[in-house]
């Protein structure tokens, strides 16, 4: 069942999404002070700057570039920010970027480029229909859908970045909503039938959706049981504090590896000083119990080793399909509480709560099997690799090759979402992607047994 597009009605409508969309970019951008914006607090990320013209340059080269052909007022820009980096963490290796130069471009030249194709982009709404006979992305509002899409994308990837950056170089949002805090309840197996799972999304359709979400693939999926709700921190520390986390039979070799070689001995968000166990949030810090009823973020690597531990594996792709959009009568809905479209009621997402809520606090998000937690608070790991659908063709993405350079067996899919994801991103083919050893995403995790 394919998800419409959340659009609102006629051209305007575009550009109020826009405009909000832009909104939320330049409210992340002011989190970082003015003099931290050539700073990357992650290795394998360009600095801050960088994707303050990215945004931008994505937009101008897919829609007013590509399908306008519209001439270029910075063709020098379009280049140099045309493509960021994401290499591979083990080698360092990365697909093909443009060239870094000596120093970035500066911020008010950047800004001024910024507001340039902000400008032209609210000129291209009207224009686009005009091309509607001759591109496939000029159809159904898809190009805009993309360069949405891709904003929102980044706004989770840069919020990523500025976990890792220290308190003193940012400030909170002006309306920073309070934290909450609880246990989180026990989880419950649920028993989730054999039957079949709906993965991606059928092009004919004609709704916007990345190359990697195509074609449509039904598969049978094998009868499995799965917990009810996430691991939380609490959990995670029991596994942590065991010393079964250092524990090399617990975890595969290639994961083992990393973890000595990076010197992992807990979570990325956690830390350890003079013998007392802290959360690292945003801008704060707690005791760790003080939020152990928030899901524990891990990267794959680590998810894997806790699974083994307990006895249990993680879910594949195609078991977090059956338990998030299928439910005891064996009808699919479009979402895991049925088919309402997505509101905060439903789950921790769309920047409701900047932080982790406790476990269990959206009830009006379980699955009709009563699996709670499947959109928001956290990414869902899956131990699938990140490959494409059969029938996967890149021609029908205005962006050629968006995902091929990731299907390479070290990048897993992750389903959901996580606090930092916008809403429009919480539909049922939409496919997030990591490397198992790349521990910054907001990122959860449950179990699963056959
Ligand atoms: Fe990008």
């Amino acid at each position: 069942m394919a998800l419409p597009l959340r659009r609102s009605v006629g051209n305007e409508g575009v550009r109020e999404r826009l405009n909000s969309a832009w909104a939320r970019t330049d409210e992340i951008f002011s989190i970082v002070a003015s003099d931290q914006l050539n700073a990357s607090p992650i290795v394998w990320r360009h600095p801050f700057l960088f994707y303050i013209g990215h945004l931008p340059a994505f937009s101008w080269n897919q829609i007013c570039g590509a399908i306008l052909k519209w001439e270029s007022f910075n063709p020098y820009f379009d280049d140099l920010f045309c493509r960021g980096i994401d290499p591979d963490v083990d080698t360092g290796e990365c697909h093909w970027h443009p060239e870094v130069p000596q120093e970035w471009p500066g911020l008010a030249e950047i800004l001024g480029y910024r507001d340039n194709v902000r400008r032209a982009l609210s000129e291209a709404v009207d224009a686009l229909g005009r091309f509607a006979s001759a591109d496939v992305m000029a159809q159904q509002g898809r190009a805009f859908q993309m360069v949405l899409e891709h904003e929102f994308m980044h706004q989770e990837t840069l919020m990523y970045m500025m976990q890792q950056l220290p308190f003193e170089k940012k400030r909170r949002p002006k309306l920073f909503p309070r934290y909450s805090f609880q246990r989180s309840p026990a989880s419950r197996d649920i028993e989730v039938p054999a039957g079949k799972a709906r993965l991606g999304a059928k092009f004919q359709d004609g709704l916007f959706g990345w190359d990697n979400e195509f074609e449509e693939l039904l598969i049978d999926v094998p009868a499995f049981t799965i917990d009810s709700l996430p691991v939380s921190n609490g959990r995670f520390f029991e596994f942590v504090n065991s010393g079964a986390y250092d524990q090399e039979i617990y975890w595969r070799p290639e994961d083992w590896r990393w973890k000595n070689l990076e010197k992992k001995y807990h979570p990325t968000f956690w830390l350890k000083r003079d013998g007392d166990w802290y959360y690292r949030a945003m801008f704060d810090t707690f005791p760790l119990e003080h939020v152990e009823g928030w899901p524990v973020y891990v990267s794959l690597a680590e998810a894997r080793a806790y699974a083994s531990w307990v006895g249990k594996r993680l879910p594949t792709e195609a078991e977090f399909h059956r338990a998030a959009y299928y439910g005891p009568d064996g009808r699919e809905s479009e979402y895991p509480w049925g088919n309402t479209p997505p509101g905060l009621q439903h789950g921790n997402f769309d920047f409701a709560a900047w932080s982790p809520v406790p476990i269990g606090s959206r009830p009006a998000g379980a699955s009709r099997w009563g699996i709670m937690e499947l959109a928001g608070n956290g990414w869902e790991l899956t131990d699938t690799p990140f490959a494409p659908f059969p029938g996967f063709s890149s021609y029908i993405s205005s962006y050629p090759d968006y995902s091929r350079d990731f299907f390479d067996g070290k990048h897993f899919v992750l389903k959901g979402a996580s606090w930092a994801t916008a809403a429009d991103l919480v539909r049922p083919a939409f496919r997030n992607w990591y490397q198992a050893h790349y521990p910054y995403v907001f990122a959860k995790f449950r179990c699963v047994t056959n």
